[in-house]
């Protein structure tokens, strides 16, 4: 890599009179990236850019968007010959060690991942402290947070072994904390991993299952589940990773960090959407309603935003919605239903997509758009859309942040501000204010 990242040719800042010149960097594909570390050093200026709509935060091998043209690669895969051809187990492999592992290093993998599924009997108790009403959100952020606690022996992350025991406790844990989060609200007894399954057949059985009889799993139900994993595993420097990130950057333990990161998701611009388009789509209802809702997505006064539209980055159709679309229909299909909602979307897309507003502003249905569709009719209640999100990200979570603290160039994350408040004043005794 560091060929093709070498350092080419510098751009030049003119301010208060002086000419400063700062190296120019290119990645092995995307923009061209001004390296500013110096600035303030050098001029005595910062750079403002709420939103980092224009900021690199750090230097990444793992994922490329280019939102332009709808292209996701992981480590150079395209993202839809993964959810076609891959399974879950082999793209967290890549994620994490840059290479799709061989036959014999992917048994491993999957043999140790397997061996961390179970969560301390403990945990059981601790998450019986939550209400029954408690969102899986609210749960998750709790007991991966926790899990500093249960398992201090990988929170040294000086050590690279305690660091990658941590990682593969997470990838493990995930779907087993997911499962206890939607069997305590509705009531049922947890359900303990079976190591047999694949991993996203061992989460339907502990999320569908129960202990009274056994657990068929659907081939097709199992797939679907698989590509959505596979579609929600990793992009890039997004909102939750970059939290987990600057969480990491202070020296903060991974369970710590993830737990930050999955706080971050839960919010309707970001992981929340696929909860949110769901809903959205449910109250439009019919298609003759769709007009009404078009036009109030386009109302400057109105607050409302169509849910599962519009990304920071694809300005195009977003590669994941393409396969979280097919998905819907083959689930749809194996499960004999006729859900509305499917249709709604379908026209709703349709309508958005030759629609003025829509195209000049570049936006298109998101990973989050179908994906509600496709999760209800397997079965998930609404409230466990983003927690599962969160599962099949903490795979990225991971492989980012153990990239980040190899990095030797890595620095405790602090940003700077653009400061607008008073300028020093005098301390005024409350009675004379
Ligand atoms: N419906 C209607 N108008 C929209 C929408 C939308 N969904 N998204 C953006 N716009 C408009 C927005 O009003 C703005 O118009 P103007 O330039 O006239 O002020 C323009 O498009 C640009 O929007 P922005 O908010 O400046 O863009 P952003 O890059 O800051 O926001 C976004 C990206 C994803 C937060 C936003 O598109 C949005 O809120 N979408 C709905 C929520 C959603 O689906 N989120 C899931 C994202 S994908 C999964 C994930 O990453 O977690």
């Amino acid at each position: 890599m560091a060929d093709d990242q070498a350092t080419f040719s510098q751009a030049t800042l003119a301010l208060g009179g002086k000419d400063t010149a700062f190296p120019v960097r290119q990645g092995s594909v995307g923009p061209e990236v001004i390296d500013i570390r110096k600035l303030y050093g050098q001029t005595g200026a910062f750079t403002y850019d709420p939103g980092f709509t224009s900021t690199a935060a750090c230097e990444s091998a793992i994922t490329y968007i280019d939102g332009d043209a709808g292209i996701l690669l992981h480590r150079g895969y395209p993202i839809d010959q993964l959810a076609e051809k891959s399974t879950f187990m082999e793209v967290a492999y890549l994620l994490l060690n840059g290479e799709l592992p061989k036959q014999e290093e992917l048994e491993r993998f999957t043999h140790t991942i397997t061996r961390h599924t179970m969560v301390h009997e403990q945990l059981a108790t601790f998450l019986r402290g939550f209400r029954r009403d408690a969102h899986p959100m609210a749960v998750m952020c709790g007991i991966v947070g926790a899990l500093s606690a249960f398992y201090h022996d990988s929170t040294d992350i000086t050590d690279p072994q305690q660091r990658m025991i941590a990682s593969h406790r997470l990838i493990a844990k995930m779907p087993t904390i997911a499962a206890m989060a939607y069997k305590y609200t509705v009531g049922q007894p947890f359900m303990y991993p079976q190591n047999s399954l694949s991993y996203t057949g061992n989460f339907l059985r502990m999320t569908f299952g129960v202990p009274a009889e056994p657990y068929e799993v659907n081939p097709v139900i199992e797939r679907a589940m698989r590509r959505i994993f596979i579609l929600h595993a990793d992009h890039e420097q997004n909102a939750s990773t970059s939290t987990v990130r600057l969480a990491g950057s202070s020296g903060a333990n991974p369970f710590a960090c993830i737990a930050a990161g999955i706080a971050c998701l839960w919010g309707p611009a970001h992981g929340g959407a696929n909860e949110a388009a769901l809903n959205m789509l449910r109250e439009i209802g019919r298609p003759e309603r769709i007009p009404e809702y078009i036009a109030r997505a386009k109302d400057k006064d109105d607050p409302f935003r169509l849910m599962g539209f519009g990304h920071r980055v694809y300005k195009n159709y977003d590669p994941r919605a393409k396969v979280m679309q097919a998905t819907a229909a083959e689930v749809l299909k194996e499960m004999g239903v006729t859900d509305p909602v499917f249709d709604v979307a379908r026209e709703l897309e349709q309508i958005a997509l030759h629609d003025e507003y829509f195209i000049e502003k570049k936006l298109y249905p998101n990973v989050d758009f179908y994906s509600g569709v496709v999760l209800s009719a397997i079965g998930f209640p609404t409230s466990m859309f983003t927690a599962l999100f969160a599962l099949a990200r903490t795979v990225g979570w991971v492989a980012q942040w153990n990239e980040m603290i190899s990095d030797p160039e890595q620095k405790i994350g602090r940003p700077r501000q653009l400061y607008t408040g008073h300028t020093q004043r005098d301390y005024v005794p409350v009675g004379e204010r």
